[in-house]
């Protein structure tokens, strides 16, 4: 009897190594023979600890369990496969909320040991590098440009035409770096990828060397993440043990070295060249672009500096082909967008879908509306750097260009929702106030502004000279977008001026207490 228990952070979080050890004395006492798997989270999030049972038909599933609920899950014979105890949510892959969902990144997750390398085999793992290995390197970003994917990371730059920079510029030695400073508000795709589905990552890595001719790649992880940077660093070990990583992959000749370095705690360091001189030991400073990483990056090299959704699509897709992942979405949104729901949801997880779905549809659909069962108020996708879209932007589409025509951002899919009791003025507080802490201090706009930012906020919700304090936020919002060196400062106006153009009445009005 196979009986899976979550090892990802939520479902530990939420109990999940109590419930594996009590499973396993339970079913000692009395005498039943399991085999207890630490499988990764399905990204069903409301149901976590979700605890699955392997049965003919498919995985049964228990959730959300607590310890207390062991014992009678064993009364009740669930590891036989009954279904009469009242956490039994039915076949897992049968629940709409994944029925629905079109994984392609998120295929294996939940399914397999993210520890096993035979698990990942078995789930088609490698075969995108079986394949990378018999192709040049022009070949394989011909097929990441075929495949229409653009960054996951916020930016949505096409991954296919920042691997030819790096391909096109020759140097002896060039790097692969991968985004893993997964620091938006409401987002942990990244991190479902690293704790659930690591081996996908580091194939992803491995290709993206293949393709533009480097050696050495390196994920720079948030410290937040201490699980995530477990199961990578176990699972990069065992890619070397098994010769999918180091010299002469797979008896191909060919070398590529990874290593896992970790961050420090600074949101500025997941923009792409602040994480690049945190990487070379400095403190996590912007540095001008141009030059582009793609040609003088990592310690001068020509770098590739993906996101982790953007190298984990790439195994698909040297897998299946880039016209499989194109003939996925809308417009120029091509393939899956890992959606994140989170705020004040009913049903929060992860949700794949292609590109082309309304935030609406989401929202209800899979969300199930507010938590609190409250009226929902406003939406803010993209981070907190994002827009907040108030009710008539909410039939707006995943698609770059729609949240762009709607002056929003799409950003790495964190949607957030929050009822009717939230404070829009406190969010546009926020919005600067979270500036002013994260921000690097190498250009005025943004150090600065974001101090007057407050301040000016503050002012007019005390009620202080209203009208010229707001046309002063106004023009510090402008001074930002235009003079910022980097998109924390000329970013952070997004959220303040949607609040100024959708809900003044509540940033205007006086603080309720
Ligand atoms: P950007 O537009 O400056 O650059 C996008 C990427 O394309 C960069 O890697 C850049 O080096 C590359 N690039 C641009 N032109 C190129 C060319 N001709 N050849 C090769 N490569 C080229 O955007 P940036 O500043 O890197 O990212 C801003 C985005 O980051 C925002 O949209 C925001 O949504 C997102 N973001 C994401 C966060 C997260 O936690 N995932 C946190 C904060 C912001
Ligand atoms: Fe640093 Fe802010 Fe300027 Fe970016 S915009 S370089 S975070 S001071």
């Amino acid at each position: 009897i196979r009986i899976f228990v979550p090892s990802d952070t939520t479902a530990r979080s939420l109990g999940a190594d109590q419930i594996a050890t009590l499973i396993q004395a339970e079913a000692l006492s009395r005498g039943i023979d399991i085999t207890l798997v630490r499988n990764g989270s399905r990204g069903l999030l409301w149901l976590e600890p979700l605890i699955e049972i392997e049965t003919d038909n498919g995985r049964l599933g228990f959730g959300p369990v607590t310890s207390n609920d062991v014992q009678t899950l064993f009364e009740q014979n669930f590891y036989l496969g009954q279904t009469q105890h009242t956490l039994c949510v039915g076949l897992v892959e049968q629940i709409p909320y994944l029925k629905n969902q079109q994984r392609l990144t998120f295929s294996r997750a939940g399914i397999t040991d993210p520890l096993s390398l035979d698990d990942y085999l078995e789930h088609d793992g490698y075969t995108g590098l079986d394949n990378a290995l018999i192709m040049t390197g022009q070949q394989i970003v011909d097929e990441v440009k075929t495949s229409g994917l653009r960054g996951r990371g916020g930016a949505a730059f096409p991954t296919g035409i920042k691997w030819q920079t790096v391909l096109d510029t020759p140097d002896e030695q060039k790097y692969i770096v991968c985004n893993a400073d997964e620091g938006d508000s409401g987002t942990f795709a990244d991190r479902l990828v690293m704790e659930c589905d690591p081996f996908m990552l580091i194939e992803g890595m491995t290709i993206a060397g293949l393709a533009v001719g480097a050696t050495q790649g390196y994920i720079y992880l948030r410290s937040e993440y201490p699980i995530a940077h477990q199961i990578l660093t176990k699972a990069t070990e065992t890619a070397y043990q098994h010769g999918y990583l180091g010299s002469n992959i797979r008896g191909s000749q060919k070398h590529f070295n990874l290593e896992v370095r970790l961050g420090a705690g600074a949101y500025i360091c997941g923009e792409e060249t602040s994480l690049l001189d945190s990487l070379e030991g400095k403190r996590g400073l912007v540095r001008a672009k141009p030059p582009l990483p793609a040609i003088v990056g990592l310690f001068g090299k020509p770098t590739v500096v993906n996101n982790v959704l953007s190298l984990a699509a790439i195994p698909y897709i040297l897998n299946k082909g880039g016209q499989a992942y194109a003939d996925y979405g809308v417009g120029r949104s091509r393939g899956t967008m890992p959606i994140q729901l989170t705020g004040n949801v009913k049903y929060g997880g992860l949700v794949e879908l292609a590109f082309g779905i309304s935030l609406n549809k989401l929202m209800n659909d899979f969300g199930g509306g507010t938590r609190s069962g409250r009226p929902l108020k406003a939406v803010q996708v993209g981070g907190p750097l994002g827009a907040y879209l108030p009710e008539n932007q909410w039939d707006t589409i995943i698609d770059y260009e729609a949240f762009s025509s709607e002056q929003a951002v799409l950003g790495h899919g964190g949607v957030v929702m929050f009822d009717d009791s939230v404070d829009m003025g406190d969010q546009a507080r926020f919005a600067m106030e979270f500036c002013k802490v994260e921000s690097c201090g190498k250009c005025t706009p943004c150090r600065i502004g974001s101090t007057r930012g407050v301040e000016v906020i503050d002012r007019i919700r005390a009620g202080e000279r209203t009208e010229s304090n707001w046309q002063l936020l106004e023009d510090l919002c402008e001074t930002m977008v235009d003079g910022s060196l980097c998109a924390m400062g000329s970013m952070t106006p997004i959220p303040v001026q949607s609040v100024m153009k959708f809900f003044p009445d509540e940033l205007r009005h006086e603080r309720q207490e």
